[in-house]
């Protein structure tokens, strides 16, 4: 499966056969480059950026790197290849092909599915647009920039789904993905987290962490939908995806090193000397994290949903490893344990699994949150410090769900208003702990030097040394 870099978009969907879905796309291209001008990167149109490019969907060499413009990137149509034996693994529909075009009856619920995951896209872009000027290092930068230009690419993927199965009413939602800006009090981007802002850099690795990661489990559901270009469309954009929280994982992970360095330098737990000293105190991580873990987790949704429900039993989003489950892949008459309040305490109960979906992703997601929050404690454990952050309850700080206006601790105890808040600075970043984290920010654009607050990486990006010109200002 070659990919056609001829063509204005490049593709592998034999988009030059299809000449009114081409003008169609060709028509959106500038409204999309009109777009990241605007609200891209801020300042960076003339940089050169040590960018990888997808130029093939194959496992082995999928990607070219070199210095591009960001303007000039490369944003392409890539499916997984098709396979002709394809079929629908849960749901109602189990056992049937899998579908090439979308049927009657499902139309408005894909359509649905499609546009939520779009918007995510251009939304994390704009919250993270004026990160650029204050990068620790050249190397963060271009990590910043690529994670940035391979969600743009998320969006086409989107829009040629909707511009191929949808006609007109998915030209109409590509128009609109364009048109919502994160954090805009008329017109807003559809999921919550992503009209919080992302204003300093521990912000965004701890967004690419947490929240690239409900990125990770909703496209790893969508992977397994019956609609087969949905699947194939999201398995390639999987691939993209582990980049982007290696920067999150990797950026804390380098942050609580230095912190930790300084922490044995001068011999002190004490955050106050901590910060004079210029680093990050690892209680103010903490709230960083417990924020970034709890807006995070509300993005899955309610607990109980008939929604998740019935695009399940439909086939059009099935669960995290669908094939790997054992079970009927129906799961009408199972069970599944979610959590409520009982008598003042948070308490099990079992419902409906079908109803429960999204409190089973998010379980799943939990589980692999908590492994890299491990691999930060190592880090930790290895400087002979005792502090350990932890990943609070699940029902800490909710807006969605059962828990939301529940006041909730970070172990799990129901609160009373007051008991909440005279806790919550200590939980929660607050203006003075964010006002600290932004002093810290400057731009450091000299190759091979890092801010004072984080490590440099251990080594570079595609075997590049550390001290490379990852950017290049013209
Ligand atoms: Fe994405
Ligand atoms: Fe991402």
């Amino acid at each position: 499966m070659s990919i056609n870099y001829s063509d204005k978009i490049p593709n592998n969907v034999n988009l030059s056969e299809d000449k009114t879905l081409q003008r169609a796309l060709e028509h959106w291209q500038p409204e999309f480059l009109n777009w990241w001008a605007d609200m891209g990167p801020e300042g960076s149109q003339s940089f050169d950026v040590y960018l990888r490019t997808a130029i093939s969907v194959d496992r082995a060499g999928w990607t070219q790197f070199g210095h591009v413009k960001m303007p000039d990137y490369r944003w392409g149509i890539f499916l997984h290849p098709s396979d002709p034996d394809c079929k629908i693994n849960f749901g109602e529909h189990r056992g049937e092909a899998a579908w090439r075009e979308v049927p009657g009856e499902h139309r408005a619920n894909l359509r649905r599915i499609i546009v939520t995951q779009g918007d995510t896209e251009p939304a994390s872009v704009e919250q993270q647009r004026h990160l650029g000027l204050t990068a620790p290092s050249l190397y963060d930068l271009r990590n910043l920039f690529q994670v940035n230009v391979e969600e743009g690419r998320h969006l086409w993927a989107m829009v040629y789904l909707l511009h191929r199965y949808f006609g007109r009413d998915g030209r109409e939602e590509a128009e609109a993905l364009l048109g919502r800006r994160s954090g805009d009090a008329d017109n807003p981007r559809i999921l919550g987290a992503f009209n919080e802002r992302t204003p300093d850099w521990l912000s965004f690795f701890m967004f690419t962490y947490f929240t690239d990661r409900d990125g990770k489990f909703q496209l790893f559901a969508l992977a397994e939908s019956g609609f087969e270009p949905l699947a194939r469309t999201t398995k390639f954009m999987l691939t993209e995806e582990s980049h982007h929280m290696f920067v999150g994982e990797s950026g804390v992970g380098r942050i609580i090193q230095r912190t930790c360095q300084v922490m044995n330098e001068l011999n002190t737990e004490d955050a106050q000397k901590l910060r004079a000293a210029g680093v990050i105190d690892l209680e103010t991580l903490q709230r960083y994290l417990n924020f970034h873990f709890s807006v995070t987790v509300d993005l899955f949704g309610a607990d109980q949903s008939s929604n998740a429900a019935t695009f399940y039993s439909a086939g059009l989003k099935g669960r995290y490893e669908e094939m790997r489950q054992d079970d009927d892949h129906v799961l009408k008459g199972d069970d599944y344990p979610i959590l409520c309040v009982e008598g003042g305490q948070i308490a099990e109960k079992r419902v409906s699994a079908l109803s429960s979906l999204n409190e089973r992703l998010r379980d799943d997601y939990i589980i692999d949150t908590v492994r890299g929050v491990g691999r930060w404690n190592r880090i930790i454990e290895k400087a002979g410090l005792a502090f350990r952050l932890t990943v609070p309850h699940k029902a800490f700080n909710r807006k969605i769900g059962t828990f939301a206006g529940v006041a909730v601790s970070l172990d799990g105890k129901i609160l009373t208003q007051g008991e909440w808040n005279a806790r919550e600075r200590s939980w929660l970043p607050t203006a003075e702990d964010r006002a600290f984290v932004a002093s810290l920010m400057g731009k450091v654009a000299t190759p091979g030097h890092f801010a004072n607050w984080i490590s440099p990486p251990a080594v570079g990006i595609n075997r590049q040394p550390v001290d490379f010109a990852y950017v290049r200002f013209n």
